[in-house]
């Protein structure tokens, strides 16, 4: 059992080891560095933000309640990993509607790693004609990139590790963790 204050240095999701890489303490202040540039920037709008699911629901309702400024938030939810491996097809499977429309809409991503996700979300939000689309995200394993957009907001970016918690999953799992772990290979 784990008390509050302790946080374990290893943790098993499934099959896999994982050691921690980042504190929820240097998550927090993270979010709230990105959450100050979203206030400055969009002093005097109402940005609707568009968080990806599942992985992004926890770094969304983190930063949403950072914000200061008005602002709104939906979501979408895409497919594209299987296990460890992100795959070559994405599949939207909740969707974007006319609420998109005329609006300055802020992707929340917790993650872009060869960033077709993004890439698929971009071209599909296109067809609703937002105001304005801005990208938020919380890793970018910019050695795994394969696309080609700008991330305005990145709060870390990251080798190509394996990384679990903070909403992000193995095969489902691990989500819950409040700090961030990375794939432990040395003894699996
Ligand atoms: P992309 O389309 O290759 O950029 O992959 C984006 C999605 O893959 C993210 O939204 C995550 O759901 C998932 N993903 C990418 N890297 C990791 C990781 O290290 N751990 C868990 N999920 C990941």
């Amino acid at each position: 059992m784990v008390t509050s204050n302790e946080k374990p240095s290893r943790i098993k999701v499934r099959d896999k080891f994982f050691r921690l890489y980042l504190s929820k303490e240097k998550i927090d202040e993270i979010v709230s560095g990105i959450a100050r540039s979203i206030d400055r920037d969009y002093s005097g709008k109402t940005p609707l933000c568009l968080g990806i699911l599942n992985g992004a629901f926890i770094f969304a309702s983190d930063l949403m309640r950072k914000l200061q400024i008005p602002c709104e938030i939906s979501f979408v939810k895409y497919s594209s990993y299987h296990g460890m491996e992100s795959g070559e097809k994405v599949n939207r499977l909740i969707g974007l509607n006319e609420t998109i429309r005329g609006r300055d809409v802020i992707i929340v991503e917790d993650i872009v790693d060869t960033g077709l996700t993004m890439t698929k979300l971009l071209y599909d939000l296109k067809q609703y004609q937002p105001a304005s689309v801005s990208i938020a995200c919380f890793c970018f394993k910019k050695e795994a990139f394969r696309e080609n957009f700008k991330i305005d907001y990145c709060g870390l970016e990251i080798p190509k590790l394996f990384v679990v918690g903070y909403g992000l999953d193995y095969d489902g799992a691990g989500r819950n963790f409040p700090d961030i772990y990375q794939l432990d290979e040395t003894d699996q």
